[in-house]
């Protein structure tokens, strides 16, 4: 069964009462458990947008969007939220890591709102931890690691409610292109794990790490 069934998907912005903008036509995407799939196109493309309706942030204006066997449209946005808590591990480009909280805190926040108990969140925050290879790093405040620490601290928190898909926004954009692409090598193993990787980029080179394509142009698939 497929994870991501995108069908028809349109997306309008209203600019104005009587004008609007189409930042998404016709899409079509199926994506299957396990994958590992680039989205990449230009500044301005429709990533983001695309990105915000597989991840329950935002809805399409028309289509249907089925995940894991789910239609979506019929869902309230209490629904939505636990849906997006459960089936989504975000990771953007500015990590979005709390300041003054330790590394295994931030990793064990979203528990908090899936409502698991204290041992229970430290030890899996832990685990999630060791699997980005910060085993050494658990009590580490966000400004004593390095921007690549602080990115695989944003991919344990993603990782820690075990969640179907990882969806990436220019996940390496902040980062040099070494430590970047340790980054890709940590999505790899991941994916090699069997975890589902949607990396979101404007870069052809980065979006070769991944083991399909889906090239967007101007809102539509080319
Ligand atoms: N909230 C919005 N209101 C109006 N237009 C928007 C909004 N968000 C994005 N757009 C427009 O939709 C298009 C696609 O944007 P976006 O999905 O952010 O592209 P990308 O992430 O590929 O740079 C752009 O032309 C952008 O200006
Ligand atoms: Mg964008």
């Amino acid at each position: 069964m497929s994870l991501v069934k995108l069908e028809h998907i349109n997306k309008l912005y209203f600019l104005d009462s009587d004008l609007s903008f189409q930042a998404l036509k016709d899409i079509n995407v199926v994506i299957q458990k396990g994958e590992f799939v680039a989205i990449v196109g230009p500044s301005g493309s429709g990533k983001s947008t695309l990105m915000n309706i597989i991840g329950l942030l935002d809805q399409p204006s028309s289509g249907e969007y089925i995940l894991d066997g789910l239609d979506i449209s019929k869902l309230k946005e209490n629904k939505l939220a636990q849906l997006r808590n459960k089936k989504i591990g975000f990771i953007f480009q500015s990590f979005n890591l709390l300041k003054r909280t330790k590394a295994i805190d931030n990793v064990a926040l979203p528990l908090i709102y899936a409502g698991v108990g204290q041992s229970e969140r430290l030890a899996r925050a832990k685990k999630a931890l060791e699997e980005v290879g910060l085993a050494d790093k658990l009590n580490s405040l966000p400004n004593q690691l390095s921007g690549g620490q602080q990115q695989r601290v944003a991919i344990a928190r993603a990782l820690v409610t075990n969640p179907e898909i990882l969806l990436a926004d220019e996940p390496t954009g902040n980062l040099d292109s070494k430590t970047g692409e340790e980054i890709l090598k940590l999505f790899k193993t991941l994916n090699k794990t069997g975890r589902t990787i949607i990396l979101i980029t404007h870069d052809h080179h980065i979006a070769d790490n991944a083991k399909r394509k889906i090239t967007l142009k101007d809102g539509e698939i080319s």
